[in-house]
């Protein structure tokens, strides 16, 4: 998919969550088209794996060890991304996990793991990359959310809050900031094969739910939300600015 050539060349990238799915998918085309990639994640061994493909395809990464609830790996991960290669224009906020439990369910601690890792995270990341962002006059933000921002399925509930936050986040970061030359925009894909729909039990389990759910009556691939992903980074989409780009087959609208 794809002849474009050198979209991102020479952009520093700093993405959460490139160990699996659709975070190594965008690791590897962003790399693929120029940037010098920073991947993240706390499977270092998966993570390391992914930085050794990009440089054999003679692409640049690097990998840093991060615990995306930890405040102060996310710093280091954004600090270890300016002192590496100078700078960062680009921050892609993508890790997060999605426990399926019934609202009743959820403990306390549950509640805080989601908050932590797929809202306070994608937070504070934005916040510490946004004061490199405002110093150097420019830089883009890009959010990976989830159709569950703004479409409900029992069992995700507590996923889904932290996904409708995120479309605020979006739109607060592309408000205040767009003066400095940053913008920020979100993609929500819909049913990825990706995380646990990598395993054949579950793809099988949700046979029929993926096509009643889906119109296209298919799941999406991680490579339809890297490249959607890369045209809301390219320099052709800067009128782009709190966008919400569903990638979902048409899901938001069952
Ligand atoms: N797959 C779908 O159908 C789908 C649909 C809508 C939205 N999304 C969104 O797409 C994004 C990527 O999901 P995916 O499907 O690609 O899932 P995935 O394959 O499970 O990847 C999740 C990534 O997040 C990282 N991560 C999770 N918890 C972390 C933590 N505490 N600290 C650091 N990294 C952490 C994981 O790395 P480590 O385990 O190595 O830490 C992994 O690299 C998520 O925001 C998800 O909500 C996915």
């Amino acid at each position: 998919m794809g002849t474009y050539k050198d979209i991102l060349k020479d952009k520093v990238v700093v993405i959460t969550g490139t160990t699996s799915g659709i975070g190594k998918e965008m690791a590897k085309l962003f790399a693929s088209q120029g940037a010098k990639v920073v991947g993240s994640g706390r499977r270092e061994e998966l993570g390391q794996e992914v930085v050794r493909d990009i440089k054999y395809s003679g692409g640049e990464a690097i990998f840093v060890k991060t615990d995306v609830t930890d405040p102060s790996q996310i710093e280091n991960l954004i600090e270890t991304a300016v002192k590496t290669y100078g700078h960062i224009d680009i921050l892609v906020n993508n890790a997060a996990y999605e426990p399926n439990k019934l609202f009743i369910d959820n403990t306390y601690e549950d509640y805080r793991k989601v908050i932590d890792t797929n809202l306070g995270s994608y937070v504070m990341a934005s916040i510490y990359a946004l004061r490199h962002m405002k110093a150097q006059g420019h830089g883009k933000i890009l959010n990976i959310n989830s159709v569950t921002a703004v479409q409900q399925v029992p069992g995700v509930g507590m996923y889904s809050l932290a996904k409708a936050a995120i479309t605020n986040l979006t739109k607060v970061i592309a408000l205040e900031n767009a003066k400095d030359g940053i913008r920020c925009n979100e993609i929500n894909p819909g049913l990825i094969l990706a995380g646990e729909f990598e395993k054949p039990e579950v793809r099988e389990w949700a046979k029929d739910a993926i096509e009643k759910m889906t119109p296209v009556g298919r799941l999406g691939t991680v490579e339809e939300i890297a490249h959607a992903a890369l045209y809301l980074l390219s320099d052709e989409a800067d009128f782009c600015n709190g966008t919400s780009l569903f990638v979902d087959g048409g899901r938001r609208l069952i």
